[in-house]
Formats: structure tokens, C-alpha cells, sequence
């Protein structure tokens, strides 16, 4: 298939189903709390999406996966199973929704601190966040996805933290995860050109300790090897003709 260019038709859907993403993370956000289940999370954000929104929950069922959000708890990486499991002060989340509305998918995560936050939490989360930022802010056409790798890793290892290379941002549209793959390291120079209406992820994920990962046995969640915090925030992103908008903001919101 290759990078597809999405149409003025294609990227108007693609907006809608990107505010539909970030109003899901929105609602969630005061049941964040000390004593909730991640699966009453994920129950909560199910309905409002197929009851309230009429958009589908992409994770469900998607090669597999037995949720409708991801919900990845401290040293878990990414790819969450919601579970009986309560949240606890200190606690940090990353909430990841991906909904589909009118055939597009809109993709996008971020991390809350449950309760009172941890000087660590927040630390690894603002790294991580900031991480997010400046990559999106280096969007423009004419410029190399090994650019935005490097430049992510470069703050991310700044700051003492580390990058997981195993997962990595993708190309999104009518498909959720499409070409070109957007890795959170690299070298300048090097990868995808990009080009006015390609539509991607850039979702780093940081960890407090080593960059290495090992899968659990349920096939789908993923740690740090040494157990240390990890973090992650994700948006859906269009290159434009001069630089980029972010999909999945909610308008009159700022990165
Ligand atoms: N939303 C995740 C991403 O950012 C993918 C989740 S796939 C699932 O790409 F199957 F785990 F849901
Ligand atoms: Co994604
Ligand atoms: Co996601």
C-alpha cells in the first residue's frame, strides 16, 4: 500500500474521528481515581463510545485483543489489558483510545496520575509528554521521520530516561496501523520525506530505567524488563502544507 495522501474528504473524517478520540480521554478523566478498576474504566469509555458517540472501539477484537481501551500501569509499557486490578495513589495510567467514526480512525493516548502524584511519576511523565511535543512541533513537509526519531531520543536519554524501541508510531487512516512505521529513535536524515496529508502517530514511550521490554505470557502486555516506570502520550497527527495539525486536540486546546 505504501504512505497514503489523504484527500480534503479523507482528512475532514480523519479530524472528526481525532476529536472523537481526545473527547473519550476527556470524559475518562475524573473516574481516574484511587480504588477504580481499569476494567470499569474500560466499561465506562465502551458505552460512551458506542452509546453516546456511535464510534467503534478499534482495540476490540483487534487481532485479538480483549478490550476496548488500552490501560498500561506503571511499569507496563503499552497494550494494557483492563482487568479487576483497583488503580492506587501514586499510580500512574496511560489511557490509550483509538475509535473509528465514518470508516477513520482517530488514535491517542495520555497518562494520569491516580491520587496524589509521585515526584517520579510526574517527572517520567512530563519527559515523555515533552518528548510528544517536540516531535509533533518538528512536522513539516520536506523533513525526515529520522529527524523527529532522533530528536525525541536526544531528550529522552538528556533527561536520564530511555526509548523503547520495539513499538512505534504509524501511519493511520482507514487503516489503524498503516504505513510508515515512526520510530522514537534514529538519525537524522534518514526515513520517510514527509508530504502534505499524511496523516501519522507519535506516540513515544519512555521508561524511567533501560529501554528493554519483555511481553507477559497473556500475549499482549508489555513491561520493562527491570520493572521501572514507563510512560507514554500519543497523538494522531497531518502534515500540512506548511507545518502540521494535531487531530487529535480538541479545538481552542494547545499542545
Ligand atoms: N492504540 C494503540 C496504538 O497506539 C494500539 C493498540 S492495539 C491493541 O497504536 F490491540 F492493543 F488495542
Ligand atoms: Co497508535
Ligand atoms: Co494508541
Amino acid at each position: 500500500m505504501g504512505v497514503t495522501i489523504k484527500t480534503a474528504d479523507e482528512i475532514g473524517r480523519m479530524r472528526a474521528a481525532g476529536h472523537l478520540a481526545a473527547e473519550v480521554l476527556c470524559m475518562i478523566e475524573p473516574h481516574v481515581q484511587p480504588g477504580v478498576s481499569t476494567r470499569e474504566l474500560n466499561d465506562i469509555c465502551h458505552d460512551y463510545m458506542m452509546n453516546e458517540q456511535q464510534t467503534i472501539p478499534a482495540p476490540l477484537n483487534y487481532r485479538g485483543f480483549p478490550g476496548s481501551i488500552c490501560t498500561s500501569v506503571n511499569h507496563v509499557v503499552c497494550h494494557g489489558i483492563p482487568a479487576d486490578k483497583k488503580l492506587k495513589n501514586g499510580d500512574i495510567i496511560n489511557i490509550d483510545i483509538t475509535v473509528i467514526k465514518d470508516e477513520f480512525h482517530g488514535d491517542t493516548s495520555r497518562m494520569f496520575m491516580v491520587g496524589k502524584p509521585t515526584i517520579q511519576g510526574q517527572r517520567l511523565s512530563r519527559v515523555a509528554y515533552e518528548c510528544l511535543k517536540l516531535g509533533i512541533e518538528m512536522i513539516k513537509p520536506g523533513i525526515h521521520l529520522g529527524d523527529i526519531g532522533h530528536a525525541i531520543q536526544t531528550y529522552a536519554e538528556k533527561n536520564h530516561c530511555s526509548v523503547v524501541r520495539e513499538y512505534c508510531g504509524h501511519g493511520i487512516g482507514r487503516v489503524f496501523h498503516e504505513e510508515p512505521q515512526v520510530l522514537h529513535y534514529g538519525k537524522p536524515d534518514t526515513g520517510v520525506v514527509l508530504k502534505p496529508g499524511m496523516t501519522f502517530t507519535i506516540e513515544p514511550m519512555i521508561n524511567l530505567g533501560k529501554r528493554h521490554v519483555k511481553l507477559l505470557p497473556d500475549e499482549w502486555t508489555v513491561v520493562t524488563k527491570d520493572h521501572s516506570l514507563s510512560a507514554q502520550w500519543e497523538h494522531t497527527n497531518l502534515v500540512t502544507d506548511d507545518g502540521f495539525e494535531v487531530l487529535t486536540l480538541l479545538p481552542g486546546n494547545s499542545l
